[in-house]
């Protein structure tokens, strides 16, 4: 059997977040981040069991003390080859979940073993995304007006006709000013700096920058998106709180400040990622039921090495005496992997 990751993996890999989108999607604006966020996780767990790979999650739900499942380190699928790294997020934006807002979405990124970046103590990191064509534009150690102006420049267009992708966080004034000042559109979402990478990283979204700081384990899964889409990110540390520095600082010393390009995030040529939405947004339709009782989920995979790109509408079959809308753990990991 071969050591390298196989084709197949890319479309086995959109069961493992439709189950997870499957079995969350019921939780939709009714205020529990935990119980959605859960169905998810123990969804997303039964189908990479059924997967033949040998999975170490390096990018999970924290540590095993506190995650029972999808903890860091925890070994996932069938033990078989490839050996792989596993980055998770069962549910990108519970907050979007629980409030039913747009872009609530399942996601999961696979590259060789021990080629992602480990975040160890960094819980928040700067990014910045674009798609191929402004690749080498970005220096994220300019300033936002800059790198907007060399995006501008490398795509043939006047600033004032791009849109950033910015995180509505106090963190932000300074930028979203900053921004605003140059001239360009934002687009200011409250979570999910994923799914904003994703639609930077791809032309014609709507999106043409991501910019900010985000989540460090939302990072790297964006930065295997972005790999496999051939697009351009540059991050950095960015600690929001002095404990989280010393921690950063005791495990890395100064590279704390060094620029992290797309190649030190994601070492490996091939690299998977796939995304199902679970709340509808603008990107991708969330999981919708019909009126026969059927269910649709909406999913995109993206494989670096032949930079292929799906969208999978999966259009789930009706089973006698299944309620689509109150799937529980084992039947949503059952539609999934029929
Ligand atoms: P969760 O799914 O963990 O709720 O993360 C949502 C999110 O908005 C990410 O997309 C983003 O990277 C991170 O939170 C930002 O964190 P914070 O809300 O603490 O600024």
């Amino acid at each position: 059997m071969s050591e390298k990751p196989d084709r197949n993996l890319a479309m086995e890999l959109v069961r493992v977040t439709e189950a997870a989108a499957l079995s969350a999607a019921h939780y939709m604006g009714l205020g529990n981040k935990e119980a959605g966020d859960q169905a998810a996780v123990d969804s997303m767990r039964a189908v990479l069991d059924t997967i033949n790979l040998d999975g170490t999650i390096v990018i999970g739900e924290g540590e095993k003390d506190e995650a029972p499942m999808l903890y860091n380190g925890e070994k996932v699928g069938t033990g078989n080859p490839p050996a792989v790294d596993v980055a998770v997020d069962p549910v990108e934006g519970t907050r979007l979940l629980a409030l039913g807002r747009p872009n609530a979405t399942s996601v999961i990124a696979i590259a060789e073993r021990h080629t992602m970046w480990n975040p160890g103590s960094s819980l928040y990191m700067k990014k910045i995304v674009v798609d191929r064509n402004a690749k080498d534009a970005i220096d994220i150690s300019l300033s936002a007006t800059a790198n907007l102006h060399r995006i501008a420049r490398a795509l043939g267009r006047h600033v004032n006709e791009l849109t950033v992708f910015v995180l509505d966080k106090p963190r932000h004034q300074h930028l979203i000013a900053e921004i605003r000042q140059s001239g360009a559109r934002i687009s200011i979402q409250t979570d999910g700096d994923v799914i904003g990478a994703l639609m930077a990283a791809i032309p014609g979204t709507g999106v043409d920058v991501l910019m900010g700081t985000g989540g460090t384990p939302e990072g790297i899964i964006a930065a295997a998106a972005v790999k496999a889409l051939n697009g351009g990110m540059q991050a950095m540390c960015d600690p929001q709180s002095e404990a989280e520095r010393e921690k950063i600082m005791a495990e890395i010393g100064s590279d704390i400040n060094k620029t992290l390009m797309l190649e030190d995030l994601i070492k490996a040529d091939d690299a998977f990622f796939a995304a199902t939405g679970i709340t509808d947004g603008p990107f991708l339709e969330g999981v919708h039921y019909d009126r026969q009782g059927g269910v649709t989920t909406h999913s995109i995979v993206i494989r670096a090495l032949s930079g292929s790109m799906r969208y999978v509408k999966g259009i789930h079959q009706l089973k006698r005496g299944l309620d689509f809308r109150r799937l529980d753990v084992k039947e949503a990991v059952e539609v999934a992997t029929l």
